[in-house]
């Protein structure tokens, strides 16, 4: 049988790769099966999406490939979207890079940017796509754990000098998947900095800027003075838009950093469908019509997560963003163990904090991507298990 690459098995256990198909084995043993798992909401894509994506459909040279360049229509909608909300002006031919889903770009962003050997700093508890980047790249992680003691932030001095001398790329994810930490400014201000004195690429993954309640509003990396020089800042249209599987993002930065991803890309894949493209500028152009509405959706069934979850016996703080709560157990209950206890018995589908690396253990992640009365029944189901573990503890 021809051998596979060594680094294959680097990568670790993908947590969400298993679930579609548990899920229909639940489904077939009559379990009522709540998934609180992706940060995959059952809501619908903007209409003026859709009815771009049909028209675009029936035009032939949608069909054609999109090559590096792809959409200009949509590399210009993203320029608008950067300028309107935060600010910003890019030049929509060389300072955007169009992405198959952000998750895309965000792996293959290593390949550009470290080789043999070279550190990336990975925040773990994270999202793999860091760790699976950096080892398919043969990148060397070093593991940052986030935990509530360091308010879920990395700091950089805290890692040894020799490790931060071979280190090319530090990943940051604010507002966070699975922590919903949000960054105060200052703290990225001094995170800017020390990248540019230490010549490090900040990979800023900015996938949830616009899932923000109680009035804030998450920053784009390029607010803060210098970050140009060393940042490449990942959008994505997934979760904004409620289009995970439509597989549209986007890098943004100077044309000096996002050059080298677009040339990576240019070997790997040849854009997304020109007509998804096409959607997705008449998704951005939609903005205020579609966003604020739908967050509100977000906002409602957080303030239900958070109020079935405490019920029940959990602490749970309500999130200022992100589609998460990230719950603490006690002590004494591995969150693999809650986890696979709420899905066998309860037919409930949260994450364990442990999937996301060594860092999250003691806590789960919740999605709210269902709705509020399907929250609270997950969240009297997983209050029965905490207690029947808790029994005898
Ligand atoms: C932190 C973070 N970044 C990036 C992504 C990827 O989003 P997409 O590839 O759908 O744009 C996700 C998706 O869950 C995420 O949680």
């Amino acid at each position: 049988m021809p051998r596979y690459a060594k680094r294959l098995l680097t990568l670790p256990e993908y947590p969400l790769g298993k679930f579609p198909q548990k899920k229909r084995e639940l489904i077939a043993r009559g379990m009522d099966v709540i998934d609180l798992g992706a940060g995959d909401a059952d809501l619908a894509p903007p209409p003026a999406a859709v009815e771009r994506l049909a028209a675009a459909a029936r035009t032939p040279s949608m069909s054609r490939y999109g090559f590096g360049l792809g959409l200009v229509e949509y590399r210009e909608a993203i320029a608008r979207f950067m300028k309107r909300r935060f600010d910003l002006e890019f030049d929509a031919l060389t300072e955007i890079v169009p992405l198959i889903g952000s998750k895309e770009g965000i792996s293959h962003v290593a390949l550009a940017y470290a080789e043999d050997g070279d550190v990336t700093i990975i925040p773990e508890p994270g999202y793999l796509a860091y760790v699976g980047g950096t080892q398919l790249a043969l990148g060397e992680p070093y593991r940052y754990e986030l935990r509530p003691e360091n308010d879920f932030l990395v700091d950089l001095d805290q890692i040894p000098a020799d490790v931060l001398k071979r280190t090319r790329i530090l990943y940051l994810n604010y507002p966070n998947n699975p922590t919903a930490a949000v960054a105060p400014r200052d703290y990225l201000e001094s995170v800017v900095k020390r990248c540019r004195e230490l010549d490090i690429l900040l990979v800023y993954d900015n996938a949830y800027s616009e899932m923000a309640f109680d009035g804030y509003r998450p920053p784009s990396i390029f607010e803060i003075d210098g970050a140009k020089d060393v940042a490449i800042e990942f959008h994505s249209m997934s979760k904004t838009y409620n289009m995970t599987g439509w597989r549209c993002g986007w890098a943004v930065g100077s044309k000096e950093l996002v050059a080298p991803l677009a040339k990576v890309k240019l070997f790997v894949d040849t854009g997304a469908f020109m007509a998804v493209q096409a959607a997705s500028a008449a998704a951005l152009d939609d903005y205020d019509n579609f966003v604020p509405r739908n967050i509100a959706v977000f906002r409602e069934r957080r303030d239900a997560a958070v109020a079935a979850f405490r019920e029940n016996g959990f602490e749970v703080e309500a999130p200022k963003a992100t589609m998460y709560l990230w719950i603490p157990l006690p002590e004494h209950i591995t969150s693999a163990e809650f986890a696979e206890f709420l899905m066998e018995e309860e037919g409930v589908i949260v994450l364990p904090g442990s999937s996301f690396g060594a860092g999250g253990e003691g806590f789960f992640r919740v999605s709210f991507v269902t709705s509020a009365e399907r929250l609270r029944e997950a969240a009297m189901r997983a209050g029965r298990v905490l207690t029947r573990l808790s029994v005898g503890a």
